[in-house]
C-alpha cells in the first residue's frame, strides 16, 4: 500500500508533462497540420523543425491518446480535432492559455499565499488585464481562449432568460461578444451593445452589435436600461467592484435591470478552491458566493430581485436598480 502511494505520487509529479505536450504541438500548429496523415518528414518540411525532436513528441502525444498513429504516419484523433484552429468548435486557445502567464503566475502561488497579493503582478511588474492591453498578441489569444469557453457557457442563456422584455442591453467586459451574439440569434430585434477596453472593442466585429469602448473603472454610459457583467466581477477585489458597480448603477435609469453571470461558491456542488486559487495569482481576486456578490451589490444601491441557473457552474445574479 505504502508503496502505491509513493508510485501515485512519483506519477503525480509529472502529470502536467503531458498538457504541456499538447499544448506545444497547438503552439507549433501541429493538429492543424495533421488533419491529412503525414509522416515527420513531412511535417519537418513544411513547419521547419527539428526532425529527431519532432518524433519524440509525436510518439508521446500517440502514447497519450491525442494522435493516431498507422506506420510512420500520424493523423488527428476524435480528441484532437478539437485542437485544431479552424474547427468551429476548437479549443486551440483554451488549451494554450493555461500554458503561459498562467502556468508562470501558478508557479509562484507560494507568493500569493504569503502575500495575498497577485503572483502574476510581481512577476511581470503590472496587473493582468494592463499587461494583456500592452501586449496585443496575447490580448487576442486571451480573447480567443475565453470566446471558446464562453460559446459552450452561454448556449442556454437565452433560454433562460427572456432578453425581448428588455429594449436594449450593454455587455459590459463582454470581450469578443459571445453572450451578445447568443441573445441576438434569440432576440435579433434587440438593441445589443458591447462595452469592453479600446484594445478589444478593435478586434470585434459583429454585424448588428454596436461597439462602445472605455474603461468600467472611469464611466459606462447612459445608452441602455439592461446591464449584463458576466465573469467580470471575479477578476477583482472588492474595492475594485465596488467602483464597477457604482459605474453601472450610474449608467442606469431607475427600474434598470443588472445580471451578473458568475460561478458562486455556494450555488454548486464543485470544490472552486482551485479556481480561486488560480484568481489569486492571476488578479488578487477570488469566486464569491452569491451572497458576497448580493451584498456588493446592495451596497451601490442596487435590489436584489431573484436568481437562475445557467449552467453547472455560473449562476444569474438578477438587480433592479
Ligand atoms: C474574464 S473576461 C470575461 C469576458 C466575457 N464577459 C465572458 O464572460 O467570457 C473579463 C473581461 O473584462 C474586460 N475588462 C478588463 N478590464 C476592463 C476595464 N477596465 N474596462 C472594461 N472592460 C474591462 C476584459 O477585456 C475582458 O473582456
Amino acid at each position: 500500500m505504502e508503496e502505491f502511494m509513493r508510485d501515485k505520487l512519483k506519477s503525480f509529479f509529472t502529470e502536467h508533462w503531458t498538457y504541456m505536450a499538447v499544448s506545444s504541438a497547438c503552439k507549433l500548429d501541429l493538429f492543424d497540420n495533421l488533419q491529412d496523415a503525414k509522416t515527420a518528414k513531412q511535417l519537418v518540411e513544411k513547419l521547419s523543425l527539428n526532425e529527431e525532436k519532432l518524433l519524440l513528441l509525436l510518439n508521446a502525444l500517440h502514447n497519450a491518446g491525442y494522435l493516431d498513429k498507422s506506420g510512420h504516419y500520424f493523423k488527428v484523433n476524435s480528441i484532437s480535432e478539437f485542437l485544431i484552429g479552424n474547427n468551429p468548435e476548437s479549443l486551440k486557445y483554451a488549451c494554450l492559455n493555461w500554458s503561459s502567464e498562467h502556468l508562470t503566475a501558478w508557479q509562484y502561488l507560494d507568493y500569493s499565499i504569503k502575500t495575498g497579493k497577485s503572483s502574476f503582478e510581481e512577476i511581470y511588474g503590472e496587473p493582468f488585464f494592463d499587461y494583456l492591453n500592452n501586449h496585443p498578441e496575447k490580448l487576442d489569444a486571451y480573447h480567443k481562449a475565453m470566446y471558446e469557453y464562453a460559446k459552450d457557457d452561454y448556449k442556454n442563456l437565452s433560454d433562460v432568460i427572456d432578453f425581448s422584455k428588455h429594449k436594449s442591453v450593454m455587455d459590459v467586459g463582454g470581450g469578443y461578444g459571445a453572450v451578445l451574439e447568443n441573445i441576438k440569434n434569440k432576440t435579433p430585434n434587440l438593441e445589443c451593445i458591447l462595452f469592453d477596453l479600446p484594445q478589444v472593442i478593435d478586434k470585434v466585429s459583429i454585424p448588428s452589435i454596436k461597439k462602445i469602448s472605455g474603461s468600467f473603472f472611469d464611466i459606462i454610459p447612459n445608452q441602455t436600461e439592461t446591464i449584463i457583467l458576466s465573469r467580470v466581477l471575479h477578476d477583482w477585489n472588492d474595492k475594485k467592484v465596488s467602483i464597477i458597480l457604482k459605474n453601472c448603477f450610474e449608467a442606469l435609469p431607475n427600474n434598470g435591470t443588472l445580471y451578473v453571470i458568475e460561478n458562486c461558491s455556494d450555488k454548486i456542488k464543485i470544490d472552486l478552491s482551485l479556481l480561486s486559487l488560480n484568481m489569486t495569482a492571476m488578479c488578487e481576486s477570488y469566486e464569491r458566493a452569491s451572497t458576497q456578490y448580493i451584498l456588493l451589490c446592495k451596497n451601490t444601491g442596487f435590489q436584489f430581485h431573484s436568481e437562475t441557473k445557467l449552467n453547472e457552474l455560473q449562476t444569474i445574479l438578477i438587480f433592479e436598480k
